[in-house]
């Protein structure tokens, strides 16, 4: 059945959206919170800066002044990544206070962390969606993620968490899971897919972003590489293989499957050729127009694939200044113009499709 609120309400929050965006406002706010993780993803290589950094990390009490600064430019919502964001000892903390300067909290995270005190401090705080990690359903999920029990301990996070909501009677955070697709999952997409029914949780799907050396190095602003190493495979490619893509193909064109996981609708929209290269429907960006993301150590970047960028840090200048600034001006000239050889790997590619790609979408989801 139709949900007439749902619409409107998605409706009031896309109009708000191009409202910001016209008026050069910033949309949303990511916190990669800390590089370190407790886990080892195969596809992953954030974490990999966790164990090498030397720098310091940002203080409770300046995420908190940026947070602050962030509820001022009236920016509607922020996220919590990381490497793992719950790994910080004040996650709960920053949760706490940046709800109470009023914003929007979303927070990413593998779940493995969900003790009963976690759980009950972030629903009691009002986050406003969780989005657990899952690449696979039981022992391939802890072979994916690099630890034994990972899935057991994202699990039960789950169930911790559903719990609470339950007895607190809250209907925040909205409790979602994410996969990731690549050659070391695409056979388990049935069983990812079943997720949905068996923990009356939406499954959002993804296939993996890998960049080359090559596109890395070949990523320049001003002469200088703008592209971070993180989306670059350490052991051989996790891309889909071409038994991988006739199981991708296979269960894409499920009827039912995409109207099932309204994600799905970008990849029933590649081309078997795109999708064995990882290669994504991009022709423009709305991420630099209307995001940031600030990294542990305050650099506030354009995305998570331009790490070797930055348009300033918010210990030195205000996020106001920051983002009115010429590295980001510039920044923003060049992706207008000509975007960047890694710009087709892009993981964000869901928050860059054109108008005429968002149409097919509805209509391969309408023949869904
Ligand atoms: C880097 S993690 C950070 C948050 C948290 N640690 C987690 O695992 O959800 C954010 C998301 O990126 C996904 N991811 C990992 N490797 C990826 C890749 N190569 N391409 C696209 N997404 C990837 C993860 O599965 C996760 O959903
Ligand atoms: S995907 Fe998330 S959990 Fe996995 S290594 Fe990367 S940051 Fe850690
Ligand atoms: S398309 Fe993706 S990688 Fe390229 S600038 Fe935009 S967000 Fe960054």
């Amino acid at each position: 059945m139709i949900n007439l609120l749902d619409i409107s309400s998605r409706t009031v929050r896309a109009l708000r959206r191009e409202w910001i965006l016209k008026r050069g406002g910033i949309l949303s706010a990511t916190f990669g919170m800390t590089y370190k993780c407790n886990l080892r993803c195969t596809t992953c290589g954030v974490w990999v800066r966790g164990e090498t950094d030397t720098m310091t990390e940002l203080t409770t009490a300046e995420i908190l002044e940026a947070a602050r600064q962030l509820a001022e430019l009236k920016v509607p919502q922020v996220i919590l990544v990381g490497s793992e964001p719950l790994l910080r000892r004040d996650s709960l903390d920053i949760i706490d206070g940046m709800r109470k300067l009023g914003l929007d909290v979303d927070v990413i995270t593998n779940g493995t962390l969900f003790t009963e005190r976690t759980s009950e401090r972030v629903v009691k705080a009002g986050v406003r969606a969780i989005t657990v990690s899952v690449d696979g359903v039981g022992k391939r999920h802890d072979e994916v993620r690099g630890q034994e029990r990972a899935w057991e301990r994202a699990m039960s996070g789950l169930e911790r968490l559903s719990a609470v909501k339950k007895r607190l009677n809250s209907s925040r955070p909205r409790l979602a899971l994410h996969a990731t697709i690549s050659r070391l999952n695409a056979d388990q997409l049935e069983e990812l897919s079943a997720l949905q029914d068996s923990l009356n949780m939406d499954v959002s799907f993804q296939l993996a972003s890998e960049t080359s050396p090559e596109e890395v190095a070949a990523s320049r602003l001003d002469g200088q590489v703008v592209a971070g190493e993180e989306f670059v495979s350490r052991d051989g490619s996790f891309l889909p293989t071409d038994e991988d893509v006739r199981r991708i193909r296979a269960f894409v064109s499920r009827p039912g499957i995409v109207r099932k996981h309204p994600t799905l609708a970008i990849l029933a929209t590649m081309s078997d050729d795109d999708i064995r290269h990882g290669r994504f429907p991009v022709h423009g960006c709305r991420v630099v127009e209307g995001e940031i993301l600030i990294d542990p150590y305050g650099f506030v970047r354009p995305c998570s694939h331009l790490e070797a960028y930055d348009y300033g840090n918010v210990r030195d200048q205000t996020i106001e200044a920051i983002w009115t600034g010429v590295k980001r001006r510039k920044l923003v000239d060049k992706v207008r113009a000509d975007m960047f050889p890694i710009c087709d790997k892009c993981c964000q590619h869901g928050q860059n499709l054109s108008f005429a790609q968002k149409a097919r979408m509805i209509l391969t989801k309408g023949a869904g």
